[in-house]
């Protein structure tokens, strides 16, 4: 078997357990580095994500927040090509779905009352806030991105895929999920489209309702 090597600059580590894995790729923690973790993309995303993750590393987004986990350093594989990228590692917090769906809500977040389904809505709808005041949109905002803690705070993940703006070139997320999606890009091809920031307060307002309403989507009868 071959054990494969990454890097960050010219320092080498060794990848602890896998904590996740989505459609793009796998996330790790790093042995030595407890509060950091890694996505290597598949092989067949890495050459596609290569430009954003290095203007998104540039940009310094991670800088001054630990709600959202920005990429941080470059991760290379032995022989330097790029494979993804380190971040804050978010633990203790789970999609916002274990919250709002009854039966998840007993197993994680046992004795929670009203106002503590309040107090997450809000810091959902504070960490959304955050991503605009650094002049990126989220785009493919949805149940899955956004981490609630015991405590009510809250974790965005998969920040590769916000669009924004780096020394004039437009960076875009080019996904969605329909129900998060506002009216005027429903059916829309979401291929080379700019989106604005109001399109994530509609997949916002939409979480809201659901967390309020135990799941119940506001558009269904
Ligand atoms: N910073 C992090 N800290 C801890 N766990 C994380 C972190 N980022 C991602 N994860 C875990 O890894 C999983 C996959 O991450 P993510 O959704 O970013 O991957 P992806 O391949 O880009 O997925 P998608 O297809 O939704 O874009 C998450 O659901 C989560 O469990
Ligand atoms: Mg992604």
């Amino acid at each position: 078997m071959t054990v494969e090597h990454f890097f960050i600059g010219a320092n080498s580590l060794r990848l602890g357990k896998k904590v996740g894995k989505g459609g793009e790729g796998e996330v790790f923690l790093i042995q030595g580095r407890p509060n950091f973790a890694v996505k290597i993309y598949y092989k067949n995303i890495r050459s596609k994500r290569k430009n954003k993750v290095h203007a998104l590393v540039k940009s310094k987004f991670y800088e001054n927040t630990e709600l959202i986990a920005f990429p941080q350093e470059i991760l290379t594989d032995a022989s330097g090509e790029f494979v993804g990228f380190s971040m804050k590692l978010v633990s203790e917090h789970y999609p916002m779905h274990e919250l709002y769906s009854p039966k998840s809500r007993k197993t994680h977040y046992p004795n929670v009352d009203y106002r503590f389904i309040i107090r997450a809505a809000t810091n959902v709808a504070r960490a959304v806030a955050t991503v605009h005041e650094k002049g990126c949109v989220i785009g493919d905002f949805n149940h899955s991105g956004a981490l609630i803690s015991k405590k009510a705070t809250v974790a965005l993940i998969d920040a590769d895929s916000f669009q924004f703006t780096f020394l004039g070139a437009n960076y875009l997320c080019e996904v969605g999920m329909p129900e998060f999606t506002p009216p005027e890009l429903q059916g829309a091809s979401l291929r080379g489209l700019y989106r604005q920031a109001s399109s994530d307060l509609f997949g916002l307002a939409v979480a809201i309702f659901q967390l309020l309403f135990m799941g119940r989507r506001c558009f269904s009868r």
